[in-house]
């Protein structure tokens, strides 16, 4: 899907080892199941849907040994569907799978993905999500990144709640460890990118989630991440430092608004700049 909006049926025949006749026969079923959607083009072609890649990376999940059962929905929103899971290696986790979004018509607008089929972007996010979860375990607070199998990443499940839902006791501290998390993350050369009262779960420290967005600073974007062998460059051209800009005001906003609590955005800039 890499290659081919809808990937021509004799091609996926040869792949899986089945002659021409049957491979048609199983692409219908699977296009009337949903899994799939066949189009005849100059060929007949084949793209799998978000539900397609979803069994897909469950499949492999399962294979692998990192996944044994799925629980409940935790959260549908715009950009993903979030699952409660259980894995007998990793013990109750999240699952989380990426879908297409609004963000994704941005990228649709500011740049040529010729003629991908959109679902296949939700990989590139994936990938994305789990880069940063690895480059900033351990270096601050996030969910244990444990996986990443096609539009699914699996991770440490949080048993907090989102910081817009809660009245805090202490919201100072909390801001000021928030800010704290944005240095770090800086540091090791993260800018988030979508940080908000959304984005904050407070359990009985603070996490950070939600990484589709980020950038690497100093990295245009435009650069391929080898390490992941995806090109996972949906923030090309996108300002880091604009991002950074945007993260800060975004959390002080918040916290003047349900607090009553200033800060000075420039200070808390420069103080996440201060290497
Ligand atoms: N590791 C986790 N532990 C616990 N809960 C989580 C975890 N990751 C995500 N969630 C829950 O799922 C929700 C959505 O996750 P996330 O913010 O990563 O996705 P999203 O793409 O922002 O979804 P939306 O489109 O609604 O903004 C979170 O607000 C949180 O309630
Ligand atoms: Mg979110």
């Amino acid at each position: 899907m890499w290659n081919y909006k809808y990937v021509p049926s004799d091609l996926i025949s040869k792949r899986v080892k089945l002659n021409e006749v049957d491979t048609l026969k199983t692409l219908k079923s699977l296009g009337a199941m949903g899994v799939v959607e066949n189009k005849v083009v100059s060929y007949f072609g084949s793209s799998l849907t978000f539900q397609g890649i979803t069994l897909f990376s469950l499949k492999r999940l399962v294979e692998k040994g990192k996944l044994d059962m799925l629980g409940k929905k935790m959260g549908e929103g715009k950009e993903s569907v979030v699952y409660n899971c259980y894995s007998e290696k990793y013990g109750e986790c999240v699952l989380k799978f990426h879908k297409l979004g609004v963000s994704f018509r941005k990228i649709r607008e500011k740049r040529d993905y010729g003629d991908l089929h959109l679902s296949v972007l939700t990989v590139r996010s994936a990938g994305r999500e789990y880069r940063a979860l690895k480059k900033l375990f351990g270096v601050a607070k996030v969910p244990e990144p444990f996986g990443w199998e096609g539009n699914a990443v699996l991770m440490e499940l949080v048993d907090g709640r989102e910081l817009y839902k809660l009245r805090l006791e202490n919201p100072s501290e909390v801001l000021d460890a928030i800010i704290e998390e944005m240095r770090r993350m800086f540091i090791a050369g993260v800018v988030h990118g979508d940080l908000s009262q959304y984005n904050v779960l407070i359990a009985e420290d603070i996490y950070i989630i939600d990484f589709p967005q980020w950038v690497e600073v100093g990295r245009s974007g435009d650069e391929r991440d080898e390490d992941i062998n995806v090109n996972t460059d949906v923030n090309a051209n996108e300002n880091w430092k604009e991002l950074l800009e945007r993260d800060v005001e975004n959390i002080l906003k918040y916290f003047k608004k349900a607090y009553g609590i200033e800060k000075d955005i420039n200070s808390v800039i420069n103080y996440v700049l201060a290497e």
